[in-house]
């Protein structure tokens, strides 16, 4: 176990280029199994949540090798289309196997993921719209059999733009005979990303981006090159720990027009950004507090509620801040409290009097952006603070401690005790 240990108030300065997305790269690593071949995928993040990904596909039977950053996943010699248990709790993402593993052999058997640290997080969407085109479901002692004599193309409309239902619909979907379209489809930057390779390996899927997505289902598909988007979380990230440390940061490698919903938030907080072409710089003296509410992309990412949730705590006034994606992702509250921030939570909502300091504390990161959220609040605190439980951080910030150190911040990763 490796803890965090930062000495906070010292302003940043600099420029960090953010890599790949995680969430981008984790449905197209599952992509890869729709066809037999060598498909190459670069700009693939070194993180523990693409290990697991890795290590369930060389299971079922896919040969994976790294060369910097980019894997080479070989899915000729597929044997398998079972997911132990184990493994699905965890790595709930290998949900993404169930649309591919479908669509390739018509058959496949996972167990239930289980719920997580940030809700249920249930996946009667993603059964749904497997069923829509024509999958029989059988869910018995927490295994989920799925099979289809063959999968048909069907109108598939989801309760909510779920970001999973959506890509395993449509990985599902380019094999399936006829036209699917997935109506209420989520919008997230990621989806585009699934659609352009899947588009790569010959399928025809249009509407990526919007709320309705189309795909002819195509008879064959070919493995495929492709480079993931950059990561808009760890930008957002990155660019709250520019406006929080009260520094000079500029974020390198990214797409403005993902994070519409953060700059303009920021903005309203008092911070000055400079939106370029493939980068923003932010500037901060005085914090105002404001009012966000979570919601689907374009809304204002619940990935990024945590982090600017640590912003807050010292801006100036009172701050409402409503998740409404994930019943139970204000883990970060209590910790934050301990750093001498006034928060109340009721229900899905935090309100938040922002104080004129944070404190040095003993933390521990509950869940991945909650963990993010506490290293930001440690920059900004007087004094020490030590974050345990840091694995969690581990799975979706990519050298985390090294890009804020190259900006001037201290913060070392040590054995925990
Ligand atoms: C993805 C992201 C995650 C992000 C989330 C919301 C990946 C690997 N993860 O997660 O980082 O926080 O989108 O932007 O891309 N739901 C159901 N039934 C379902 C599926 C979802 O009720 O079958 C509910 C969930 O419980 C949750 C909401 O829908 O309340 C959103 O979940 P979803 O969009 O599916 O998130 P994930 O794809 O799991």
């Amino acid at each position: 176990m490796e803890k965090f240990v930062v000495t906070g108030e010292v302003q940043l300065n600099g420029t960090i280029r953010v890599g790949g997305a995680k969430n981008a790269a984790l449905p197209i690593m599952a992509a890869t199994l729709l066809c037999s071949g060598v498909s190459v995928i670069h700009d693939v993040p070194c993180l523990s949540d693409i290990n697991a990904m890795q290590e369930i596909m060389r299971l079922l039977g896919a040969k994976i090798t790294r060369e910097g950053r980019t894997l080479v996943i070989d899915t000729t010699a597929i044997h398998k289309n079972e997911v132990p248990e184990h493994l699905m709790r965890e790595m709930r993402a290998s949900v993404f196997l169930m649309g591919p593993l479908l669509g390739r052999f018509h058959k496949v058997r996972l167990s239930y993921p289980g719920g997580c640290a940030i809700g249920h997080r249930p996946i009667d969407l993603h059964l749904k719209a497997l069923e829509k085109m024509g999958t029989v479901v059988k869910e018995k002692f927490g295994y989920i059999d799925a099979e289809a004599a063959s999968l048909s193309g069907g109108e598939i409309y989801l309760d909510f733009p779920s970001v999973g239902a959506t890509e395993n619909a449509m990985m599902a979907a380019v094999l399936a005979e006829g036209v699917t379209i997935i109506c209420n489809a989520a919008r997230e930057p990621e989806i585009y990303d699934l659609q352009s390779f899947l588009n790569k390996m010959g399928a025809k899927v249009s509407g990526a981006g919007t709320d309705t997505i189309r795909i002819d289902g195509v008879r064959r598909l070919k493995p495929a090159e492709h480079t993931i988007i950059c990561d808009r979380i760890q930008a957002g990230t990155y660019l709250i720990a520019g406006a929080i440390s009260r520094g000079d940061v500029v974020v390198e490698n990214v797409v403005p027009e993902h994070l519409f919903s953060v700059i303009d938030k920021l903005e309203e907080i008092g911070a000055v950004l400079e939106v370029g072409s493939r980068s923003i710089r932010v500037r901060s003296k005085e914090l105002r507090g404001v009012d966000i509410k979570t919601l689907p992309h374009p809304g204002f990412a619940t990935d990024l509620q945590a982090p600017i949730l640590s912003l807050l705590t010292i801006a100036k006034g009172t701050s409402i801040v409503t998740e409404t994606i994930f019943e139970n992702r204000f883990k970060h509250v209590d910790e934050l409290m301990r750093m001498g921030a006034k928060i109340k939570v009721e229900g899905r909502t935090a309100v938040i009097r922002g104080v004129p300091k944070l404190t040095g504390s003993a933390v521990t990161a509950p869940d991945l952006r909650a963990g993010g959220a506490l290293v930001l609040a440690a920059l900004a605190a007087e004094g020490t603070t030590e974050i345990e439980q840091i694995y969690h951080i581990d799975r979706g910030y990519e050298n985390l401690e090294e890009n804020l150190k190259n900006l001037g911040a201290q913060i070392a990763r040590v054995k925990s005790v």
